[in-house]
């Protein structure tokens, strides 16, 4: 059977504190429940410290033999959002459950003074194709040079929708070829 709600369904759990009342979020958002990759976005501030943000909405797609990601809800306020603009490019960042703790950590060394991929117990390395720190232990590195932005919502420059052309791609050989599937499942299972 299949239900339809134009109104929060009374019955409905949060997934996390604030799921349905914080700035980013959405009672539409927890019904739907679509899975999303889950990465960190690396960057050089302007201080030459490491920028490391957490990012899960996001979609990839292709055209004319190009790569593109498209960050579907970025804080105009942040330190990613700066950095992308003072750089013009940054590092995607894949991770597999063995660093997700150290991973979510950068959430917590979000200082501007922090080298925030360091201080994870993470090791950052000088990216090839883009002026941006790349964290060594993840399966995959995609380089990517700022495209565009637009207004999440119309009239509001807190938010905004980015868009990155990758440049550069880092893969470990046990996630590429046949051991794609090992990656998606460890991707989806995350959320
Ligand atoms: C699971 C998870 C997903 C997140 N997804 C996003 C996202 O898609 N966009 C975003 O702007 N922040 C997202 N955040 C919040 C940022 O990672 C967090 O605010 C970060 O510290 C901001 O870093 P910055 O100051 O370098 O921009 C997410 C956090 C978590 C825990």
């Amino acid at each position: 059977m299949k239900k339809h709600f134009t109104s929060k369904p009374e019955e409905l759990k949060e997934r996390w504190p604030g799921d349905f009342t914080a700035v980013e979020s959405s009672w539409l958002d927890a019904v739907a429940d679509i899975p999303t990759p889950l990465f960190v976005v690396t960057s050089w501030k302007a201080n030459g410290k490491e920028n490391a943000c957490m990012q899960s909405r996001a979609t990839f797609s292709a055209a004319y033999g190009k790569y593109y990601c498209v960050l579907g809800w970025v804080r105009t306020a942040g330190h990613m959002y700066k950095t992308l603009k003072e750089t013009g490019c940054c590092v995607l960042n894949f991770f597999s459950g063995d660093i997700s703790g150290k991973c979510f950590d950068t959430i917590e060394n979000n200082s501007y003074d922090t080298d925030e991929i360091t201080a994870s117990g993470l090791t950052a390395e000088k990216a090839r194709s883009v002026n941006a720190p790349l964290i060594k232990e993840s399966f995959l590195n995609i380089e990517c040079e700022y495209l565009w932005e637009h207004e999440l919502l119309p009239g509001d420059s807190s938010m905004a929708v980015v868009a990155l052309k990758a440049v550069g791609i880092y893969i470990d050989d046990e996630y590429s070829g046949d051991t794609d599937k090992k990656r998606w499942l460890e991707w989806v299972g995350r959320h």
